[in-house]
């Protein structure tokens, strides 16, 4: 229970009241006992004075018992709570009016006594009480005179003993209990506001932090979604709006590691895969030569040579690939984007495979405008994409096929085509030929050499230039790619 804010906020509410309330009290009766002897000493300051100018107690130097007994009767009558002693000049009791009994003090300090008489200390002044040997109490005082000389004190000790606790101060006064008793009610009344309004402020955080919760529980998969709460508002408010973008990124980060650690573990098992091959061909060719190179021919020799320095240009080129790609993937090196003549680059580009092309005797033809604007791209990115496509169409194309490059000037942009008359791709391969390592069916085996990765490396340099890549073919009919380059001005 005490784990919860509310609960936290009303003990310290509850607490704060109590020692308010407790000092509150404290002090009022306090105040209001000093309040009742100061008033009670005021109005009964003369009443020394009288007694003392009323009765003779002192004459010819001995205490006059019979005007004492008169006193001590008439004050019983009048007022019990006042207890009346006799003192001589040195402060001792010589007579008092009290049970014998119950005085303990055989002498009364006078120094209180003379302030008293002198009128010079505020009230309540205490003296003290000759009923207790520690206490002390308001009284009145007057000298007494036994004729002209001064003889003794006469010392009256107000209140008797009554309110000497709180408890009997507090039960003697209905209008103090119903002070205490309308406070106590006051200050409930205050807790229960307090335990409502706690719970009503602090409701937001708990469903802030129970939303927390429940998405720690998920494994910080499932973001804080917090339905309907308020943009801009308190501290909370805007505490939940951070916390619902702050999971929503973990969420987010969660998923791509978790994806990016699923590519690279496919990535690592084609890598293995695909170097594996060409490795272990090499090494068979190799081992083969060592052994049997007193037996082969010549002719046999340089085959088996042949062949493996086939395989290690496959690894070469396979590793010089992955490298590439990794390169794309990095944001180490990105694309450097500069104004050209895509027209320019693709003459260059077919000039470099026209020896390719005619080995196949394949006719390679080129469609370029005269006058074609700059295109904005990375131009040794785009050489490569060029390469790429041309160097497929001619590896997939027969013998005595062509290959068409042309360029078709839009409003906004260059469509490059590279389209060419052989195998086709049909349509399950067509989603997939993007893909890393990925080969069609006919091109694995026997077909011509290659990694799978060409187009993959591609495609990720046109994503970089925010170009996506179209394929059409038709099986045994031909097949084109086209992509779009922003022209340079606009
Ligand atoms: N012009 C094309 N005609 C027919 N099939 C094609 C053509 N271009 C690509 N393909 C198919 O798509 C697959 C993937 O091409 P990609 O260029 O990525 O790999 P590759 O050419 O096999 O190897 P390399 O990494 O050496 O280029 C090829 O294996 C081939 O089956
Ligand atoms: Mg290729």
């Amino acid at each position: 229970m005490l784990n919860r804010l509310s609960a936290r906020l009303t003990l310290a509410l509850t607490v704060i009241l109590a020692v308010t309330c407790g000092a509150w009290l404290a002090l009022t009766l306090f105040a209001t006992r000093l309040y009742q002897e100061e008033v009670d000493q005021s109005l009964n300051s003369p009443l020394a004075h009288y007694i003392a100018k009323a009765y003779p107690l002192i004459s010819d130097g001995l205490v006059n018992r019979d005007s004492l007994t008169g006193l001590f009767d008439q004050l019983m009558v009048i007022n019990p709570r006042i207890e009346v002693y006799l003192l001589d000049l040195e402060g001792n009791i010589l007579a008092f009016s009290a049970e014998p009994g119950r005085v303990k003090r055989e002498q009364i300090d006078l120094q209180p006594v003379r302030s008293w008489i002198a009128g010079s200390e505020t009230l309540p002044l205490r003296g003290d009480d000759p009923r207790d040997p520690g206490g002390r109490k308001p009284f009145s005082a007057a000298e007494v005179y036994d004729g002209e000389r001064h003889a003794g004190y006469l010392y009256v000790v107000l209140e008797g003993e009554e309110y000497e606790s709180a408890a009997g101060l507090l039960a003697s006064s209905y209008i103090l209990r119903l002070a205490i008793g309308t406070g106590a009610i006051g200050v409930l009344v205050a807790i229960g506001a307090g335990i409502l309004s706690f719970a009503w402020l602090t409701r937001r955080l708990r469903r802030l932090s129970e939303a927390v919760e429940a998405f720690r529980k998920a494994d910080f998969e499932t973001p804080v979604n917090l339905a309907n709460w308020r943009r801009g508002g308190d501290e909370i408010d805007r505490l939940g709006v951070a916390v619902e973008e702050m999971s929503q990124r973990i969420a987010d980060q969660i998923e791509q590691l978790r994806r990016a650690d699923a590519t690279r573990r496919d990535m690592v098992a084609n890598i293995s895969h695909d170097l594996r091959t060409p490795l272990a061909s090499l090494q068979g060719y190799l081992e083969t030569l060592s052994m049997k190179q007193d037996s082969f021919s010549e002719a046999q020799k340089s085959r088996y040579l042949d062949l493996a320095v086939r395989q290690g240009d496959r690894l070469a080129r396979l590793i010089a690939e992955l490298f590439e790609l990794a390169m794309l993937d990095s944001t180490v090196t990105p694309p450097n984007f500069e104004a050209f003549s895509l027209g320019e680059l693709v003459q260059d580009v077919a000039q470099k495979f026209r020896p390719d092309a005619e080995r196949k005797r394949l006719h390679l033809e080129t469609e370029i405008p005269e006058t074609a604007p700059f295109v904005r791209a990375d131009i040794g990115l785009i050489e490569r994409v060029l390469e790429n496509l041309i160097e497929n169409a001619i590896k997939y194309t027969p013998e005595g096929g062509s290959v068409r490059l042309s360029l078709a000037v839009g409003t906004d942009g260059i469509e490059m085509r590279v389209a060419d008359t052989g195998q086709g791709i049909d349509a399950d391969d067509r989603e997939r030929i993007f893909e890393r390592f990925y080969r069609a069916e006919k091109s694995r085996g026997e077909g011509p050499d290659g990694t799978g990765l060409g187009l993959a490396i591609t495609q990720r340099i046109l994503q970089l230039h925010d170009c996506p890549i179209r394929v059409e073919s038709v099986l045994g009919k031909g097949t084109a790619f086209t992509f779009r380059l922003p022209l340079a001005q606009s």
